[in-house]
């Protein structure tokens, strides 16, 4: 199987790449671009662990060729809070309303809830509800993680008043 050189920026990182042309955007993320973060859970596109913004849409990386990241940007959960210890605010939410338990699923929450609440900042619970089924967690139930998404966009929308 031929390989083939791609080039793309994870969190803002210059990577270059030898790739086989069946090899999956995650694989290429852990083994080759030091993206350990970026989990594997079902390999086959159902509980959305490995989720990544690809040119800023939510993908499941499992999914994902790496050729088709050529000249895109990635950004996974170690991109949300740029650089420093710092958390980015949404993190920090997950942590004072114990969104997170095993923390498995979470960097994937988290990327598809900064992604969804971007666009849509005055969602409902509801509507976080389905914005996040793709996301499946095994550990809280998931009231804890709508809880944690709520009071980070009740923040924002303070922020902006
Ligand atoms: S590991 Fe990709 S969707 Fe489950
Ligand atoms: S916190 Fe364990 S899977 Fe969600």
């Amino acid at each position: 199987m031929s390989k083939h050189e791609i080039s793309l920026q994870v969190n803002g990182r210059p990577v270059e790449a030898v790739v086989e042309p069946n090899m999956s955007l995650l694989e290429l993320l852990r083994t080759q671009a030091g993206a350990s973060e970026v989990k594997l859970g079902c390999g086959e596109g159902v509980c959305g662990t490995c989720t990544v913004l690809l040119a800023g849409e939510p993908v499941n990386s499992c999914l994902v060729f790496a050729v088709q990241a050529e000249g895109h940007e990635v950004t996974t959960v170690r991109g949300l809070a740029g650089e420093g210890e710092e958390l980015h605010p949404l993190q920090r939410s997950f942590l004072e309303h114990a969104g997170s338990q095993c923390g498995f699923c979470t960097p994937g929450m988290l990327l598809t809830a900064k992604w969804y609440l971007d666009g849509h900042p005055a969602a409902g619970r509801e509507e976080l509800r389905a914005a996040l089924a793709g996301n499946l967690c095994r550990c809280t139930g998931y009231t804890k993680i709508l809880d944690a998404v709520e009071a980070y966009r009740d923040l924002e929308v303070t922020h902006v008043d």
